[in-house]
């Protein structure tokens, strides 16, 4: 396996405070972790979903190894990215841990179904895509975790869930084209 760490300098590293404002414009789009089998079964809120390659489809997503979630990817090995539409912030809500909610309990409210590894997909999230872990790169508090895509589902085209400057942000083709609309057009354009 090829792997270079360079030893950084400590002393150069940026407060807290100004790494996170910064990294509050990046914005995200929304997913749900899920990990587990049956009624042994977690999840969690993430935005570091990044696609990695498409031959092989893999992918990566960074995993606090603190969160109650992390044992069930150890435990199993697979997991599932299910990305949220704009109309499922209360999923996104509950798999922060919002409402006290853990375990199993956090996938009530929701159809949920399985594609190859057995690990639960939201049945009408705008995907799903169901992971065989490859690799995982301990690194700092968090774990990169490569999975190996076993299987997809596609949902049709909705609105999609975003995370920015702390707030959910639902995006709408069709209502930001009207809102696009509504700003380039020239005053009066239209009337008689
Ligand atoms: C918008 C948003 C994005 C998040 N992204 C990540 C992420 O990429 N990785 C991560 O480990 N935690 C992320 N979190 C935090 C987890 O959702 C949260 O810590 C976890 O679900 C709660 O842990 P628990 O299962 O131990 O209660 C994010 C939270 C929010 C609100």
């Amino acid at each position: 396996m090829n792997s270079l760490v360079r030893i950084v300098q400590t002393d150069l590293d940026a407060s807290v405070a100004s790494f996170r404002s910064a990294m509050r414009q990046l914005a995200g789009g929304v997913s749900v972790i899920t990990v587990g089998r049956d009624k042994d079964i977690s999840g969690m809120t993430v935005t570091s979903v990044t696609s990695l390659s498409a031959e092989p489809p893999s992918l990566l997503v960074c995993i606090n190894r603190s969160s109650s979630s992390w044992p069930l990817f150890e435990k199993y090995g697979a997991f599932a990215v299910n990305i949220l539409n704009g109309d499922q912030q209360d999923i996104a809500d509950r798999f922060t841990g919002r409402g006290g909610a853990t375990g199993a309990a956090r996938f009530d409210g929701a159809q949920w179904t399985t594609l190859a590894t057995g690990v639960p997909v939201l049945a009408d999230g705008l995907a799903g895509i169901d992971c065989k872990i490859e690799e995982v790169i301990h690194r700092h508090s968090h774990a990169i975790v490569i999975g190996r895509v076993a299987a997809v589902r596609v949902a049709g085209q909705t609105a999609a869930l975003a995370y920015w400057q702390g707030e959910y942000v639902a995006l709408d083709r069709d209502q930001d084209a009207v809102r696009l609309a509504a700003v380039s057009l020239p005053s009066g354009y239209g009337k008689p």
